[in-house]
């Protein structure tokens, strides 16, 4: 029986969401801890079925839905020139929806990566890049590109939108607690009220991406010089113009405290904000300390994780 699997990892941005839709850059990495999973085979049903037994979603093809999943199904057979199978694919993601984790761009990939492995045809990343973030429109109203290109190209990235993304060449091991507010907060939304708020008063705005620009220029300096002492001050400028920009909650602030209490050098939201998933930075030593604080404030999930060195 004709099968294929595809696979993507979830992402962090470790600086400058939001200011990246701006035109600024933002350093992201991939977080394989977590990753979405589609399977592709044969089927005796006629057309292509999607189904998602996490969220309880089948979606076929034939239907003529708006999808985001059937939508990326039919892009990648349109760019592919080829017929609709007669197969299913099947999409299971650990990763959770609507947190800062990358959620949609993994289940987007991993479906065209099966897809496409199925009807022989493998895609080059960049080309995968492009149609998930084709998609990515559709989820998120104004994306910046940089999920969708973390997730396939599975590397640390300096993203700036509308040009090709820079390898992060990691001196130092950076090690990362993740947690999760387990407040859901779509992307979408987020970038939605920043807009708003841009549109209201750009200048104070316009203040805060380049201000934000500039700690993700300096800290991919401070990352591939391996200088990880000067990484978390950074983190908590970040933070800081994050929470100016209105996109912390007092769900990620008490996550952030106490990362910071339990040891951490600097702790920041990680994504679209307004709940979902925050990051830690941390050492051997203090790492379990730190996800044991977090938990006790509320996380939902923790994880501990290291961005290894790439050199
Ligand atoms: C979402 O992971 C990051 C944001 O900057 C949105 C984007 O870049 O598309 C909030």
């Amino acid at each position: 029986m004709r099968r294929s699997e595809g696979h993507a990892p979830g992402k962090v941005i470790l600086f400058g969401e939001h200011a990246v839709v701006y035109g600024r850059p933002a350093i992201a990495v991939p977080f394989s801890a977590v990753e979405a999973t589609a399977i592709a085979e044969e089927a005796t049903d006629k057309g292509l079925t999607i189904t998602a037994p996490d969220t309880g979603e089948e979606i076929r093809l034939g239907d003529h839905t708006e999808h985001p999943l059937a939508a990326m199904a039919r892009l990648a057979l349109e760019t592919l020139d080829a017929p609709e199978p007669d197969a299913r694919i099947t999409i299971r993601s650990t990763i959770p929806i609507a947190s800062g984790l990358g959620s949609g761009a993994a289940v987007s990939a991993a479906l065209v990566r099966a897809l496409a492995g199925y009807l022989g045809h493998p895609l080059p990343t960049p080309l995968l890049s492009s149609l998930v973030f084709e998609v990515e429109k559709l989820h998120h109203g104004t994306p910046s590109g940089i999920d969708n290109t973390v997730v396939c190209y599975e590397q640390p990235i300096y993203f700036v939108k509308g040009w090709p993304a820079e390898p992060v060449r990691v001196r130092e091991p950076l090690r990362l607690v993740i947690a999760d507010t387990g407040v859901p907060s779509a992307t979408r939304e987020s970038v939605g009220a920043v807009r708003a708020a841009w549109e209201q008063n750009p200048d104070p705005f316009e203040k805060l991406f380049d201000e934000i620009g500039a700690i993700a220029t300096r800290a991919r300096v401070v990352i591939e010089d391996g200088l990880v002492e000067q990484l978390g001050p950074l983190m908590a400028q970040n933070q800081e113009a994050l929470r100016r920009m209105g996109v912390s909650s007092p769900e990620l602030e008490r996550l952030v405290d106490a990362a910071l209490a339990a040891g951490a050098s600097g702790a920041k939201l990680s994504g679209g904000g307004r709940g979902g998933n925050m990051i830690a930075l941390a050492t051997a030593q203090t790492s379990g300390r730190i996800a044991e604080a977090l938990q006790e404030a509320g996380a939902v999930h923790v994880w501990e994780t290291v961005v290894n060195a790439t050199e």
